[in-house]
């Protein structure tokens, strides 16, 4: 049975600075189901692209002494070689300051103002009258209204957890001038949810969103929804909506909409039909990767802006949790940082991805990178139990059987039960439930290694070096260590490049499961990944 088309997304990176290893966790984790889409043959797209737009890049651009654009431009670069340097294949990774974005920005702005669904209401906000700019709420502190802690964020308090409006502070104070702001009316444009509950409640109800999200959204729903303020007052980078003085898009209203751009953009140059993938009866799955902290943004507004404009709706949202360092959050005073390139300074990117991957699973936990856990791990099981089986037998092969497989296969029970374990582990790939993917891949590589163990070749070879069982037993573990490297292949993408030239294969899908290599002939065995040392961890947190 054919599979629908995939079309899977990880959310756009702000372009303001570099990927780190926290931004790496959820590129990884969509990059893994795309990889493994296409080894099954089924017509992927893993689309991206860079979040342009907002105050944030605003500010970074002017401190830089740039201008936004070339900023974000540079930026987008920048990001797209660190993330391809991990093997992050994207089809297409493209921007929200794009005339594609705007286009479809301004078309489905259009269309829910035509359906009634935009109200215009006008609101008091911090303004700071040096810089001559409202305040966004991170840009406001003081102290608490409910507990006096001082110092705290305008939207919510850091030591009791209450939320409440920047205007609510006690001496408020902008982060810009260190003045206190003024209140200020400006008209703003919103999206009215209210008349949208009932296709929200059914939308929550569906089987989109894991339980813990749907859980928490529903929440919102004890009172009446508040409209969602889409518009910002200038000075803003992003787009100006159109009927409206000084008015430009909020960036949570064009960034989703950049899923659609990256698309579009792909589209344009190879002909992909847009009603297809993103019209009200598309046939074709479409997943978004992302973090707890942007749920809200994807389970709500984003199902109700597309709904409104009749597009379709996302099948799934895979949500994870943040990234911790050896248990605690990565900080730039502490020295535990890691950006993409720091790693790639030390280490190989297929590790992480390897480390990742053993960690993921369903649940938004947080994921915790162990220096000496992840060295442990990667030596364990990529180097001592997978890499090893091919090392252990292909010397024999290439001293004295001339690089060639045997014609049969030696053990047809263990061959079946290694092939057998293929529907589980695909079952895992497509729940992305990579922990268990690879606690079965393991296994599997245990049972290769009992045997290898159990015929020990290399006594046989001792007796009699082109004894023919020794060429059975060693092709056997090779078989098998390409079924290992297939199942693997979309988690270390690197190392089954090199695996495919050592095997002699062009490539390595999940349809190559049904065939042995018989009577093949291999390139010979160079070593796929060195032992990870302790000085290697040790320098990428105290370079
Ligand atoms: O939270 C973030 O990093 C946002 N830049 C994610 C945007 S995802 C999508 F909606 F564009
Ligand atoms: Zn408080």
């Amino acid at each position: 049975m054919t599979q629908s088309p995939l079309m899977i997304t990880a959310a756009l990176p702000y372009a303001n600075g570099d990927i780190h290893l926290g931004h790496l966790v959820e590129y990884i984790q969509a990059d893994i189901a795309a990889r493994f889409a296409r080894s099954q043959g089924r017509e992927t797209l893993y689309l991206c692209g860079s979040d342009a737009h907002g105050t944030p890049i605003m500010l970074k651009a002017a401190e830089n002494n740039e201008s936004p654009e070339a900023m974000t431009k540079r930026v987008r670069e920048t990001q797209l070689a660190d993330l391809n340097a991990f093997h992050v294949a994207f089809d297409n990774f493209h921007t929200t300051h794009s005339p594609e974005n705007q286009a479809i920005v301004n078309e489905m702005y259009a269309s829910l103002k035509a359906n009634g669904h935009i109200i215009k209401k006008t609101i008091s906000q911090a303004y700071d009258e040096e810089h001559q700019m409202f305040l966004p709420d991170r840009y406001v502190r003081g102290q608490c209204p409910k507990c006096g802690a001082p110092d705290q964020y305008g939207d919510n308090c850091e030591q009791c957890g209450a939320s409440y409006d920047p205007t609510d502070l006690v001496d408020p104070r902008s982060t810009l001038s260190g003045k206190t702001p003024i209140h200020k009316d400006a008209e703003h444009v919103f999206l009215a949810l209210e008349p949208m509950r009932d296709f929200l409640t059914q939308w929550l109800a569906g089987d989109a969103l894991p339980p813990h999200v749907a859980n928490k959204l529903k929440e919102w729903f004890e009172e009446e929804l508040r409209p969602w303020d889409i518009s910002r007052n200038a000075p803003y980078f992003g787009f100006p909506i159109p009927g409206e003085d000084d008015a430009y898009f909020y960036v949570w209203m064009d960034a989703p909409i950049g899923y659609i751009a990256s698309f579009k953009h792909l589209a344009d140059q190879t002909g992909l039909d847009m009603e297809r993938y993103w019209g009200k009866d598309s046939d074709v799955t479409l997943y978004h990767v992302i973090g707890k902290d942007i749920a809200y943004f994807h389970g709500l507004f984003w199902p109700a802006v597309l709904n409104a404009c009749g597009k379709r709706l996302p099948n799934k949202l895979f949500v994870h949790g943040y990234l911790t360092l050896n248990g605690e959050k990565m900080s730039k005073s502490r020295g535990t940082f890691i950006t993409a390139q720091r790693y790639l300074k030390h280490l190989n990117p297929d590790c992480l991805r390897y480390y990742y991957a053993a960690k993921l699973n369903t649940s938004p936990d947080d994921i915790d990178l162990n220096l000496e856990d992840f060295r442990f791990r990667v030596n364990a099981d990529l180097v001592g139990k997978y890499i090893n089986i091919a090392s252990r037998c292909a010397g024999f092969l290439r001293k004295h059987f001339d690089n060639t497989l045997s014609a049969e296969l030696d053990d047809m029970d263990l061959w079946q039960a290694c092939i057998g374990a293929k529907n589980e582990i695909a079952d895992c790939y497509h729940a992305m439930d990579y922990a268990r993917a690879i606690r079965h891949i393991m296994s599997v590589a245990d049972r290769i290694n009992q045997y290898i163990d159990h015929h020990k070749p290399w006594a046989l070879a001792k007796e009699n070096a082109s004894n023919p069982k020794v060429q059975a037993i060693c092709s056997m573990g090779i078989q098998l260590f390409r079924v290992l490297s297939i199942y693997l292949a979309p988690v270390i993408p690197s190392i089954a490049e090199s695996v495919k030239t050592f095997l002699n294969v062009e490539h390595l899908d999940w349809a190559d499961l049904d065939e042995p290599l018989l009577g093949h002939r291999i390139n010979a065995f160079r070593p796929l990944l060195g032992r990870i040392t302790s000085e290697q961890t040790d320098t990428l947190i105290h370079e």
